[in-house]
């Protein structure tokens, strides 16, 4: 191979640095390996991962049976483009559409491209189903949301770092509180062209906010009495992180169109889908959409050998039990440190933690680097804001020692 060779972290920095956009802002660790719930460094030290790549990789990094199922395919038929049929996309439809209880699925690559695909079945949807004049079809999205980079998703983000700079913003969205039933009845009442509520069952990015009980049960319940679509962003949330198989489970609800990504192929590759039933998904036709890679074989491939090892592993069932003695070792931590970690929150294994700055302004983001100075990784959101999310495969041997190490960087701070 004629790749550089990148023998130090700092190197590896360096050329980041110089050659690629700064348009993030990592924790200073260089991985080069990963298995399971681990990762290693350039200098071969190892670390509990607890991010999993923004809960993309829920299986655990490089799980057997994921990349065998990748490097079968791969040496098989890796893309065909949607020109023509492969034997893999077929399969991979059913076996998703089974799994969640749909009549049928889209599949595409990134989140926000499965986002952009849902609001626009959904728009299609009120346009032939509802009966909306066009061009008039609206979205009720909430505060806070976090669904992805697009412009048009940016559109209706309310986070200024996401959208500043970026206008002209797209219309047809109308935003509300999240958790705040009155709000979105006000809105379903104003406007009769109302075509789809999008909302994450709970809030990622915004720092791992849960809602009411019964918030999104009522929520559909209302979008059902105003002909509305509820479209659920499970791309975070999904398959077995919070201790459910999807979020929307502990409140019984079946989305309209459910939205999933990122652990959807263990993190191996961007694979993303919509599912809806029949009466939604068939308002889009040939041509109306598409992705040269979406539904590519490979992708396929991959996601059900991915959606196979959540059930096989009963990683969901892990995900809520270890969340329940994380959350009460945190909660126990937090009664030690109060004026240091306020407030400890989350279901099954997406959990958060808020740090309250320093008298010497010391803040979240210190926190991060000494827990990886102390072999575990994680990132800050929102300044103040830990999210603590380990691939579901961890044990509950390895979960207290991680809980160890999390309590001795909180209690020396
Ligand atoms: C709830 C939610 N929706 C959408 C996205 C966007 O996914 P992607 O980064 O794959 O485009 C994310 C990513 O963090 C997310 O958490």
């Amino acid at each position: 191979m004629n790749m550089q060779a990148i023998t130090s972290s700092q190197e590896a920095i360096a050329i980041e640095y110089k050659y690629g956009a700064h348009n993030y802002h990592p924790i200073p660790v260089v991985l080069t390996r990963g298995e399971g719930i681990f990762l290693w460094d350039v200098e071969g030290k190892r670390y509990y991962d607890f991010l999993s790549a923004y809960s993309a990789v829920n299986q655990g990094h490089c799980h057997p049976k994921i990349i065998g199922a990748l490097t079968l395919q791969a040496q098989q038929l890796t893309l065909t483009s949607r020109a023509f049929y492969n034997d893999k996309l077929g399969v991979a439809e059913k076996y998703i559409c089974e799994y969640f209880g749909y009549d049928k699925a889209l599949y595409m690559n990134s989140g926000a491209e499965a986002v952009e695909t849902a609001i626009k079945l959904a728009r299609k949807w009120g346009y032939l189903q509802k009966g909306i004049p066009p061009h008039n079809a609206e979205i009720i999205v909430v505060e806070h949301n976090f669904h992805g980079r697009t412009t048009g998703i940016i559109s209706f983000s309310t986070d200024p770092v996401s959208t500043k700079g970026f206008g002209p913003y797209m219309p047809g969205y109308k935003v509300i509180p999240y958790n705040d039933l009155a709000a979105l009845e006000e809105a379903l009442q104003e406007n009769p062209n109302v075509c789809g509520f999008l909302v994450e069952p709970i809030q990622g990015e915004a720092g791992v906010v849960v809602p009411d009980e019964g918030y999104l049960a009522k929520a559909h319940a209302l979008c059902k009495e105003y002909s509305v679509l509820l479209m659920a962003d499970e791309i975070q949330t999904g398959i077995g992180r919070t201790g459910q198989i999807l979020a929307s489970c502990y409140d019984a609800v079946h989305a309209d169109i459910l939205i999933l990504g990122k652990a959807l192929s263990g993190g191996v590759l961007p694979v993303s889908a919509v599912l809806a039933n029949d009466d939604i998904m068939l308002c889009i036709q040939p041509g109306e959409h598409g992705s040269t890679f979406g539904g590519n074989p490979l992708a396929a491939a991959v996601a059900i050998a991915a959606l196979e090892v959540i059930k096989e592993e009963n990683l969901t069932e892990n995900a809520r039990i270890l969340g329940e003695i994380f959350r009460e070792r945190m909660e126990r931590l937090r009664e030690k440190r109060p004026e240091l970690v306020t407030l400890v929150r989350g279901k099954g294994l997406l959990n958060a933690v808020v740090i309250e700055p320093t008298a010497d302004e010391r803040t979240a983001w210190d926190v991060c680097v000494e827990l990886k100075e102390n072999g575990l990784l994680a990132k800050p959101t929102h300044g103040d804001i830990i999210r603590f999310a380990p691939p579901l495969v961890i044990t509950e041997e390895q979960l207290h020692a991680c809980c160890d190490i999390i309590e001795e960087v909180i209690l020396n701070f």
